[in-house]
């Protein structure tokens, strides 16, 4: 059940894991929903918003990696005011970096970085006409750490971690909030598509989506700056903080390099 009219809330990679829960929640606290993914998978995952709670909820598939998917939101949003911008959106890769092909790493770089820079600021220049705004970015711990064997994917980490800190600090006077959500290992699709599943990372214990999206909702809410979730990775971040980047990278290495031997 709804709880108040809380205005529209945009949420990008809501078709699976944390970004389907955070659509939830948004739902469940009175937000009416645009959701957006790559696949029509998103179809059935509105579906499934929309059974649990009273307010609108919109699918749209568009591939936020090209300028002309995010275009496709924005047409979406259809000049409403955007109360929560919640970017969500996100691949990983893993495997030796020369070992990846071209096409897939510019892929993670289109969708996590410039598909996300592209959307915020499509959006957030009516936010701050407006004096109102929230902004969720969905960064990682992974931004802390020099991810060997998931190299491309944790540099596109630490570039959300870091732009979100710095956007918050230029909209700071103007009523517009920007929060990094950074969680750990959380159990999702995510490892799977990342062709991750053979490595110590992809087979270590998780976190579960739904919890980590709360904790993002709520650091959103309060305007926060800021939140790792959970307090084993609140640890894992204040270890990364004092250890050098040449240590982190070898451990990193024994996390991710695929276990099965393929080149
Ligand atoms: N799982 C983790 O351990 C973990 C930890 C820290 C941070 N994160 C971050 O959390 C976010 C969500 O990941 P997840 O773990 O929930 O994985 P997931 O279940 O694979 O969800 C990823 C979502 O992003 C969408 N997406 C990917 N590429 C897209 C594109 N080009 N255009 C539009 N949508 C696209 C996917 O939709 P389609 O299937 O339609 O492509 C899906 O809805 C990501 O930013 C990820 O980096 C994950």
């Amino acid at each position: 059940m709804a709880r108040k009219q809380q205005g529209l809330a945009v949420v990008t990679g809501a078709s699976s894991g944390i970004g389907y829960e955070l659509a939830r929640v948004c739902a469940q606290e009175g937000f009416e929903l645009l959701v957006v993914a790559d696949e029509p998978q998103i179809e059935a995952a509105a579906d499934s918003i929309r059974s649990g709670c009273d307010v609108p909820v919109q699918a749209l598939q568009a591939d936020l990696a090209t300028e002309a998917g995010v275009e496709r939101v924005v047409e979406a949003i259809g000049g409403r005011p955007v109360a929560a911008l919640l970017a969500n959106a996100g691949r990983g890769l893993g495997d030796a970096f020369l070992d990846q092909t071209w096409h897939e790493i510019r892929r993670v770089v289109d969708t996590n970085v410039t598909g996300t820079l592209y959307l915020i600021h499509r959006v957030a220049q009516d936010m701050r006409a407006r004096g109102s705004g929230r902004i969720l970015i969905t960064g990682s711990i992974a931004g802390f750490i020099p991810g060997a064997y998931h190299a491309v994917y944790n540099a596109s980490k630490a570039f959300l971690d870091s732009f979100s800190f710095a956007l918050r600090a230029e909209l700071k006077e103007s009523g517009v909030t920007v929060t990094c959500l950074m969680p750990g290992a959380t159990e999702t699709d995510f490892f799977e598509r990342a062709d991750m599943a053979d490595t110590r990372l992809g087979q270590a214990g998780k976190d579960d989506a739904a919890g980590v999206a709360r904790t993002g909702f709520d650091a959103m809410m309060a305007g926060d700056g800021d939140v790792v979730s959970g307090w084993m990775n609140k640890l894992r971040a204040a270890i990364a903080n004092v250890t050098p980047a040449a240590v982190l990278a070898r451990m990193h290495a024994g996390q991710a390099r695929p276990q099965s031997g393929r080149k």
